[in-house]
């Protein structure tokens, strides 16, 4: 993959920066291999292992982890009606999101694998190792040339999320990506919000609002650039002198999770965070 080739896909997926990362993505996709992307959630994971699929001629099927998504979700299921009719005929067996990646040679994006119980992660080991996944009553599905595993997860510091298994982490290369810049943040908001013409300096200020919540002491968790689309879009619609505090209000706190010693006092953290409220 040429630098050049890696900036037009950035174009066309009208990726802010980042150009480093896409390529190490497009290095380990296309000699075979399987990526772990850990990061903060909203730090562009999705974005960037889309335009990498992309950019090798590759769908994408996406799993969204919980604690209670199962391995039959994962694979596939026999469709009932069919199999009453027709019993276990190849064409009765839905491939889940794992089985169509494997059929179709595509990326299986799996996003918070850690949060996924230990059985799914399990079912993922010989489809990533041998390219093979056996379905009971349907056979073996053979991965196509191309099949490959992105998977997501949040830093170990955020609690609450479980580990992968030694067996898994074993199976993956690992891109860890960092906040971005306060420049390409901008970029990437000016890109996303929803606004009439553009307002470059409510866009600084959400921007600089939502950088200042990461490691901020009354917080664990600070927001990510999605919380900044949010205030420019939530503020740019109530306008006025405190658009960007009420917007705020109702922007920040679904994004940002307290310190446990914290007093949870949002009126007092909008003070610190806000820019004109900085001033005596
Ligand atoms: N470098 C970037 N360039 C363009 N858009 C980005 C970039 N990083 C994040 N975004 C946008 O910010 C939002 C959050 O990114 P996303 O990929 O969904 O994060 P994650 O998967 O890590 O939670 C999306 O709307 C995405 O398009
Ligand atoms: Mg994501």
């Amino acid at each position: 993959m040429t630098a050049a080739r890696a900036e037009e896909i950035a174009l066309r997926h009208r990726l802010v920066g980042r150009r480093a990362e896409l390529r190490a993505l497009l290095a380990c996709l296309s000699a075979g291999r399987h990526v772990l992307l850990e990061g903060p959630v909203g730090v562009g994971k999705t974005a960037l292992a889309r335009a990498a699929a992309d950019a090798l001629g590759r769908g994408v099927h996406r799993v969204d982890g919980d604690g209670r998504y199962s391995e039959a979700r994962l694979v596939g299921h026999h469709d009932p009606p069919r199999v009453l009719r027709e019993g276990y005929v190849p064409d009765a067996f839905v491939p889940g999101p794992l089985a169509a990646a494997m059929a179709e040679g595509a990326v299986l994006l799996v996003n918070e694998l850690n949060r996924m119980p230990e059985g799914v992660q399990n079912v993922l080991l010989p489809a990533m190792d041998e390219g093979l996944l056996v379905v009971p009553r349907h056979g073996v599905v053979r991965a196509r040339e191309g099949f490959a595993v992105v998977a997501t997860q949040n830093p170990r510091e955020f609690v609450g999320t479980g580990h992968l298994s030694e067996a898994l982490l074993d199976r993956f290369e690992l891109l860890r990506l960092e906040w971005q810049g306060e420049e390409e943040e901008r970029r990437i908001v000016v890109k996303e919000a929803r606004i009439g013409g553009d307002d470059g300096a409510l866009v600084a200020e959400a921007v600089a609002m939502v950088r200042a919540t990461r490691g901020h002491p009354r917080l664990r968790r600070g927001a990510s650039v999605r919380a900044a689309v949010s205030l420019v879009e939530i503020a740019a619609g109530l306008g006025g002198a405190h658009a960007l505090e009420e917007a705020a209000r109702m922007a920040l706190p679904t994004r940002v999770e307290w310190a446990e010693d914290a007093d949870p006092d949002l009126g007092a953290l909008l003070r610190e965070l806000l820019p004109s409220k900085k001033k005596p």
